[in-house]
């Protein structure tokens, strides 16, 4: 699959083999590839990185196995050779892909290639945020949009550490399923009813407290998610389902109230990671 610069998507079977861009860098023939909220954002130009230079292959991540590496590979990356991975790139839509082996997660040999399709952007994304909730002292976390794929896997993390998750959906009968999805997940409430939903998110929020909130939405969503926040909270927005800019933000909250907003992106996130490499890795082993 492939875009042109004027924003056209298209198929194409004629696409040369990518080469490796350095040393550190490996060739992955593809097995399956998922398409994420990023990619459909990608190809209409709209977030996220964009391509350096076209036709551009689409496809942010994807799994496959390690068929090529560079004949000066140091020899972590000769040990990639053969391996099942999970990887991120920038053109997994197509039989070969190659990437840096910083975006490489080598798959366990219980996990399928196509179980392992989806092993980077969301979960590594949803790991990365809960430790920044940690790192900010949270004890409770409200987390919108929250029937996401993203959003289950931060409700998991969050338990598994002893955060209170309260969770928004915009639907009333996703409510108690995401309940019973999670054993310990006590607070979901549903925005179709605005002053229902205003009601309860402040009556469990002035009880629980909660000092970050991840915001996939965007929009008034994100202003109105600020106001529930305990105060000096941090609002982390990491997507924007809206597709409006962010609005609805109370001066006060910023002023008064010392709440701050933040983004967090995947791509920019693990570059600044591999500035100290051993850790990073020890990171997403664990
Ligand atoms: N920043 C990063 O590095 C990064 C990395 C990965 C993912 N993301 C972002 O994370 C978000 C979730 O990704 P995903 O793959 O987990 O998505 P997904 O599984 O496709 O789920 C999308 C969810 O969003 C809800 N939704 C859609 N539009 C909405 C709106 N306007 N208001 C409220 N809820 C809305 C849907 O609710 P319904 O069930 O009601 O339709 C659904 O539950 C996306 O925004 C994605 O771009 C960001």
């Amino acid at each position: 699959m492939k875009l042109d610069k004027n924003g056209n998507v298209g198929f194409s079977a004629e696409m040369p083999v990518p080469s490796l861009a350095s040393q550190d860098h490996v060739l992955v023939k593809m097995h399956s590839a998922p398409m994420n909220p990023s990619d459909c954002y990608n190809m209409a130009g709209t977030y996220g990185p964009q391509p350096d230079k076209y036709p551009h292959v689409a496809g942010f991540e994807g799994s496959g196995v390690v068929c090529q590496i560079h004949e000066n590979a140091p020899e972590n990356v000769k040990a990639l050779l053969g391996k099942n991975v999970s990887i991120l790139s920038f053109g997994t839509y197509a039989e070969y892909a190659t990437t840096h082996f910083s975006m490489i997660i080598t798959l366990p040999e219980n996990v399928s290639l196509e179980q392992g399709a989806m092993t980077v952007v969301n979960p590594l994304t949803a790991l990365a945020m809960i430790t920044r909730a940690k790192e900010l002292g949270a004890t409770a976390i409200i987390i919108n949009a929250a029937g996401s794929q993203l959003g289950k896997m931060a409700i998991r993390l969050a338990l598994k550490d002893d955060i209170i998750p309260i969770c928004t959906v915009r639907k009333a009968e996703n409510v108690q399923p995401l309940k019973e999805e999670f054993e310990g997940l006590h607070y979901v409430f549903s925005t179709h009813d605005p002053e229902n939903f205003d009601m309860l998110m402040k009556e469990t929020c002035k009880a629980k407290k909660p000092s970050v909130c991840l915001d996939a939405i965007g929009g008034e969503s994100t202003g109105k998610m600020v106001s529930f926040l305990a105060d000096k909270g941090t609002i982390i927005v990491y997507g924007g389902l809206s597709g409006q800019p962010l609005a609805g933000l109370n001066v006060a909250d910023i002023l008064s109230r010392y709440c701050r907003v933040e983004g967090f992106l995947l791509s920019n996130w693990i570059p600044e990671q591999m500035k100290d490499p051993v850790a990073y890795f020890t990171f997403i082993e664990t």
